[in-house]
């Protein structure tokens, strides 16, 4: 399939990016800044790109307000490579050797929990495996350990469609908390937590980047076996630039950062997110062909997963959603079924036209 337009892209990431970031970024490649270059291929250390570099955070602590007490670091490796740095950069502060708690509550965390595994003991608290992923376990069920060094959960399960409504509430041992699919989606307190990470790919800009928002004084706790650039004390005193910096996606989520402080900043996006999402599922709820699965105090407001209740149909959803311009709405293959992902970027006309879409499909079903 070929388009002449833009398409309505439902990815779960990469993902849709504002069409105004993107025509700013084209503006700009040949010549950014009057350097007779783009950002790509200028050094990463030069005076323009530092000051490029400093206005991304201040605009991204400004987004989230983010407390001095914490350091931003912009790495690579993704929201995988830190289940692998995080246990390297936290798990030896627990009390009776290296030891931390984790959440499981869909494929993410579930894959956090067993990369863990490598640097330590990987307690698990409670999962939700046996209800299929599709709820949140309750809270007198957990089973918090005394001596971990951190407890991990993550706040937007991407395949299942599951989003914690809160930051949950896990006593003074410090939380870290995977935003890869909800960051700047909704107003969060940092404080609540002492890690918060995850890559750009979803609400922010192109993959490429990955945010790690750390409390100061969990630096400085790193094992002997963590590679230099994942050690965030070395990085955070180094500007995140111990390696070569991607600095195109770095770009990128500066302009996603300022296109989002022009929409009026999260609290509006986050407005915008609920309604979006309240739209699509009180759609499905009505509907007698499509269904959710998810505990509804637990629906995700970024990826809205649905299945067809006649499986048979689900090829022609997907060939005829696709003809229509309403792109990658195929589930993740380890769910099934179908997933609309709403990010920031996805504007409420998408989310309309989608409806109108399912809405017609049913009446001809
Ligand atoms: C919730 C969540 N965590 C982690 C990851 C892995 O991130 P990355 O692909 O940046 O390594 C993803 C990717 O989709 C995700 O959705």
């Amino acid at each position: 399939m070929t388009f002449d337009r833009r398409i309505f892209n439902f990815a779960a990431g990469p993902a849709t990016v504002p069409e105004e970031v993107l025509k700013q970024a084209a503006d700009e490649l040949l010549n950014w800044q009057g350097l007779g270059a783009s950002v790509m291929e200028v050094s990463h250390r030069g005076k323009e790109f530092m000051a490029l570099y400093e206005e991304v955070l201040q605009d991204l602590r400004t987004l989230m307000h983010i407390p001095d007490s914490y350091a931003i670091l912009l790495l690579q490796g993704g929201g995988l490579g830190q289940n692998a740095a995080i246990p390297m950069n936290l798990m030896s502060l627990g009390k009776n050797g290296p030891k931390a708690d984790f959440l499981v509550t869909g494929i993410w965390s579930e894959k956090s929990f067993k990369e863990a595994e490598k640097y330590g003991v990987a307690h698990l608290v409670a999962s939700s495996a046996e209800e299929k992923f599709n709820t949140i376990p309750p809270r007198s069920t957990w089973q918090l350990s005394d001596d971990a060094a951190y407890v991990h959960y993550c706040a937007n399960e991407t395949i299942g469609g599951v989003e914690f409504p809160n930051v949950p509430n896990v006593g003074s041992v410090p939380l870290v908390a995977d935003i890869s699919s909800n960051i700047l989606s909704r107003e969060i307190d940092v404080t609540k937590c002492g890690v918060w990470y995850g890559g750009a790919q979803k609400n922010i800009g192109p993959s490429g980047v990955t945010i790690v928002i750390v409390r100061k004084d969990l630096l400085g706790y790193s094992m002997k076996i963590t590679p230099s650039i994942w050690d965030w004390e070395k990085q955070s005193t180094n500007q995140s630039m111990l390696n070569t910096p991607p600095t195109f996606a770095i770009y990128m989520a500066g302009l996603g950062f300022k296109w989002l402080i022009k929409q009026g900043g999260v609290k509006v996006i986050e407005k915008r997110n609920q309604e979006k999402a309240d739209l699509l599922y009180q759609f499905l709820d009505q509907s007698s062909l499509y269904e959710n699965r998810v505990t509804k105090a637990y629906r995700s407001r970024m990826n809205v997963t649905f299945f067809l209740k006649d499986e048979s149909l689900n090829a022609g959803f997907l060939a005829q959603s696709n003809a229509a311009g309403l792109v990658a709405l195929r589930g993740h293959k380890a769910a099934g079924g179908m997933r609309a992902s709403i990010y920031n970027a996805m504007p409420l006309e998408g989310v309309r036209a989608l409806i109108e879409f399912m809405r017609d499909f049913e009446r001809r079903a």
